[in-house]
């Protein structure tokens, strides 16, 4: 597909090169209230200022689902933050300690993060879909001590397995206090506003936890710290070209780290009027929102823009979407057809962005004041420097296709895995640069060209789900032997999860039995991780040292050269 010129209009970055060879994070940090003050708080930055300079007014969320529809100015998310922070406080909550929220996106997951963020607490957003096993493994790892669920959800988690959780606030009204548990919304409504004193921490300190999937062991969790607002700010001016008058809309849930690091913090330090939409997708209530609150700005994920695409383009007709003047993609690769798409009919470029759970923030992306080649996911953020290396970390030249590296030392990365110094060490091995794990290569004009993983994990509908994780949990159902797991190309999804398993002696495989398999993964971790397709075989390749591989089973499905088989077992 022919490139796509550069967008007319007045953006905030005009000129690519130009703000690369100009750049300094320095300039960046002077325009947050901690260079002069020297107090930082990612809260207090992107709210209170903005209540305490010129915006109190002014719409920070809009939030609406099928039952609520509400809004917030910036002065009001002040007010309920401050309500919040001053809960978690009575219940003792102070500096450090895990705060983990596990509920559907309300106003009040929103007033409670950035109160547990104002006492200088550690959030940990979970997604509402995820269950009792992936739940625990969570808490359990990160110690959280208190947990902000609703009573729905409640028998998902494990208490007799975490002795370091002390106390469960509920969202909802008709919950009675019983021990440790208390209801949150009473609480809220009887808190003063105002809080005595934001916890200033060091730019250093932890803000948020975000789990995922790796392709080995458990999900690992990566700490960010508050200096990331410093790129969460950069690239919501530069990447999200977000401006004071903005209506920006994020899909992402903030279980997942687009729904923070761009559903929270970067609108908010930028200033902006946030949109969120609580509920599933569906095509009639993504549009008719972004007609409904005059959407400018939007940021959402392929799978979701192919799912609209498929919903077809007479639907769009019905809606007024001209609103709409900046639209983004993020978490899988976007395919040409879909940007044509875009065009063709919401007159609108889609900007893709790279970036990972890990990087914290965007990190390679296509910008309105350039020119957009159709598959690519653009160029570097100023300020950070990507390129593609060998396995020894030497700098590969254009058009050859190697691992995805970042130079170290930008200041969204994250900071630490939570417990696994180890893991967190593999990362940085390679002369300084950090590893994405994605594969890529990048052409003469230093456009970056996405082409795969490097290991195995699977990207299903945008979500990155570990093999092993889902391995793990299908050979604990009692008619699984053994089970290799892969992600299987799909024209929606991106992947689909297809597990590759040998039944125990005594099992028949029947449609029965498959059903029941599935529904045991969709249990015990998330919908999302269940195999969509399996497939049996009375016994899987292996290495000589009992790994499965998936490298081969990956080659059966995809009918390619299986390569070296010398590590197999007879
Ligand atoms: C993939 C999501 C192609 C990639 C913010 C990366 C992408 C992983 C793109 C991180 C893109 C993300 N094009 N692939 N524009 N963006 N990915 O941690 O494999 O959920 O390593 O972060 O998603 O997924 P994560």
């Amino acid at each position: 597909m022919k490139a796509l010129p550069a967008k007319e209009g007045k953006h905030n970055l005009t000129n690519y090169e130009e703000a690369v060879e100009q750049f300094d994070w320095n300039s960046i940090e002077k325009e947050l209230s901690w260079f002069k003050t020297g107090k930082i708080n990612m809260a207090y930055e992107a709210i209170d200022r903005h209540a305490e300079n010129g915006k109190a007014n002014q719409v920070a969320l809009y939030y609406s689902d099928a039952r609520r529809d509400e809004s917030y100015t910036y002065q009001e998310m002040k007010e309920y933050s401050n309500k919040a922070a001053n809960v978690l406080k009575d219940i003792g909550v102070t500096k450090g300690d895990r705060v983990f929220i596990f509920m559907p996106r309300s106003p009040e997951l929103y007033f409670v993060l950035l109160g547990a963020i104002k006492l200088g607490a550690i959030v940990g957003p979970l997604f509402e879909a995820f269950m009792e096993g992936a739940v625990r493994d969570r808490l359990e790892d990160s110690g959280a001590k208190v947990l902000v669920t609703t009573p729905s959800l409640l028998e998902r988690v494990p208490f007799s397995d975490l002795p370091e959780l002390k106390k469960v606030l509920l969202d909802d009204k008709s919950y009675n206090d019983q021990d440790s548990f208390l209801q949150l919304n009473s609480r809220l409504d009887d808190a003063s506003s105002e809080l005595d004193s934001i916890e200033w921490v060091d730019k250093e300190d932890g803000l948020i936890l975000h789990y995922t999937s790796g392709s080995t062991g458990k999900p690992k969790g990566v700490l960010h710290v508050h200096e990331a607002m410093v790129q969460h700010y950069h690239t919501a001016k530069v990447v999200l070209d977000l401006k004071d008058d903005d209506i920006y809309w994020c899909t992402a849930d903030p279980g997942w780290v687009t729904g923070t690091s761009y559903g929270v913090f970067g609108p908010w330090l930028a200033g902006v009027t946030n949109v969120v939409r609580g509920g599933r997708f569906s095509p009639t209530d993504w549009y008719e929102t972004i007609q409904r609150y005059d959407v400018t700005v939007w940021y959402s994920a392929p799978t979701a823009f192919r799912m609209l695409m498929s919903a077809g383009d007479e639907l769009v007709k019905k809606y007024d979407l001209s609103s709409l003047r900046h639209v983004l993609s993020v978490g899988e690769p976007l395919n040409p057809e879909v940007v044509r798409w875009g065009v063709q009919v919401f007159d609108q470029r889609i900007h893709d962005t790279w970036w990972m759970t890990e990087t914290g923030a965007q990190m390679i992306c296509n910008y309105p004041a350039m020119e957009i080649r159709p598959g690519s996911m653009g160029k570097p953020i100023p300020g950070v420097q990507a390129a593609i290396v060998d396995d020894k970390g030497n700098e590969l030249p254009p058009n050859r296709m190697g691992n995805l590296a970042i130079k170290e030392g930008w200041p969204s990365m994250m900071r630490a895995v939570w417990n696994n110094e180890a893991k967190y060490k593999t990362y940085f091995e390679l002369n300084g640069w950090y590893i994405s794990g994605d594969s890529a290569y990048m052409d003469e004009d230093g456009y970056f060209w996405f082409q795969g993983r490097i290991d195995d994990v699977i990207m299903t509908a945008g979500e990155r789900v570990g093999p092993f994780e889902v391995e793990s949990k299908l050979v604990e159902h009692p008619a699984v032997a053994e089970a290799g797991v892969i992600g299987k190309p799909d024209p929606v999804r991106g992947e689909i999860i297809k597990a590759f398993i040998a039944l125990r002696e005594g099992y028949e495989v029947s449609d029965d039995l498959k059903e029941e398999i599935r529904q045991f993964v969709k249990n015990g971790l998330a919908a999302h991780a269940a195999p969509r397709e399996m497939e049996f075989r009375s016994s899987l390749p292996k290495t000589r040292s009992g790994k499965i591989m998936r490298r081969v089973l990956k080659a059966w499905e995809l009918d390619l050269p299986t390569g070296d088989l010398s590590t197999m077992e007879d």
